[in-house]
């Protein structure tokens, strides 16, 4: 695995995750493995999971992690080719990129979408960039329309559900649309259908109002379902999150406050599961009953992050050594 941007760089999912799965008992049985190795951990945006889970993941590894809040510390970075930068930015991508690239040996970067032009963002123009001008294998924290990292520990946390009960029939697994005060990035929705889809194991049903249907190249393979009630019916894993539109780019239509997961939907499902990826807003996208009940995932999700991204950087060490 040179670099790690999406479901599509990983060659075998069901042996990552068996890596995972181990690192998670023996967090340090490859403790030297990233020894004389450092990983520059890039934030153009705030985090709490991503940034400490993949510090802890580094070091379990034996490798250097060095945080750089780009946003709060850094100059203003220019990705524009060919800009002439009169403006508030004081460095392009071409110049820091590469001095990056040769003071880290895996550069991860973390970035969201503006949200206004949909082609600047789905063309992930940021992370592109690093990738083009650093020279060094390249992480995705999170992108303008991907969450890799965390779809991976969703993996790890339903696996772990899979192997604790024994489902009879193929485990159903909904993904609501949730009310939210402002538009959010497409991301995680994105990332959560391409790794559900890709792995195979559980059947996708994708629940939202209308106008708010995600991007096709991602949801390929799942049901969609206008009627969340019809959705969440005999549903095992219920996935909670807000999304803007994608089409127009980036909008919140109405308040939607219905879609929120109480306890009066839930009970429609198969006792099911609740995740979401964190930060939430409770009592906006999820209630205090559903967030606090003993169905929720969410702190195994999270502390999930930190197995995802040991086993993914693992594999990207291994290119060191070929
Ligand atoms: N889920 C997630 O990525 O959390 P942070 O934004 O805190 O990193």
């Amino acid at each position: 695995m040179k670099h790690f941007l999406s479901f599509e760089d990983v060659p075998d999912i069901e042996k990552l995750l068996d890596q995972a799965i181990k690192y998670k008992s023996s967090p340090l049985i490859d403790k030297h493995i990233g020894q004389g190795k450092r990983i520059g951990l890039l934030f153009l945006n705030p985090s709490l999971r991503t940034r400490l889970s993949t510090q802890v993941a580094a070091a379990n590894l034996g490798m250097e992690a060095v945080v750089f809040n780009v946003d709060k510390e850094g100059w203003a970075l220019e990705f524009e080719e060919g800009a002439v930068m009169s403006g508030n930015t004081v460095e392009h991508i071409k110049d820091a990129a590469p001095v990056l690239g040769k003071y880290f040996d895996i550069l991860a970067i973390r970035t969201f979408p503006g949200l206004l032009h949909q082609e600047e963002d789905y063309c992930e123009m940021y992370i592109q960039q690093f990738i083009k001008y650093a020279g060094v294998p390249v992480l995705s924290l999170e992108s303008a329309t991907l969450h890799p990292l965390q779809s991976f520990a969703d993996v790890i946390t339903i696996e772990e559900q899979l192997t604790k009960h024994a489902f009879k029939r193929k485990p159903k697994v909904v993904l609501t649309w949730a009310p939210h005060i402002k538009p959010l990035p497409h991301c995680v929705a994105n990332s959560f259908a391409q790794w559900m889809t890709g792995w195979g194991k559980v059947d996708l049903i994708i629940t939202h109002p209308k106008g708010y249907e995600l991007s096709e190249s991602f949801t390929k393979g799942a049901t969609i379902e206008y009627n969340q009630e019809q959705a969440l019916r005999d549903a095992d894993f219920v996935y909670v999150k807000n999304w803007s539109t994608f089409q127009p780019y980036g909008k919140l239509l109405e308040a939607g406050s219905e879609w929120m997961l109480t306890g009066d939907n839930w009970k429609l499902t198969n006792q099911a599961k609740i995740m979401h990826c964190l930060p939430v807003r409770r009592n906006v996208e999820l209630s205090d009953e559903m967030l606090d009940s003993p169905f929720s995932l969410v702190t195994e999700q999270a502390a999930n992050r930190v197995w995802s991204a040991q086993a993914v950087i693992a594999e990207m060490l291994k290119e060191f050594n070929k």
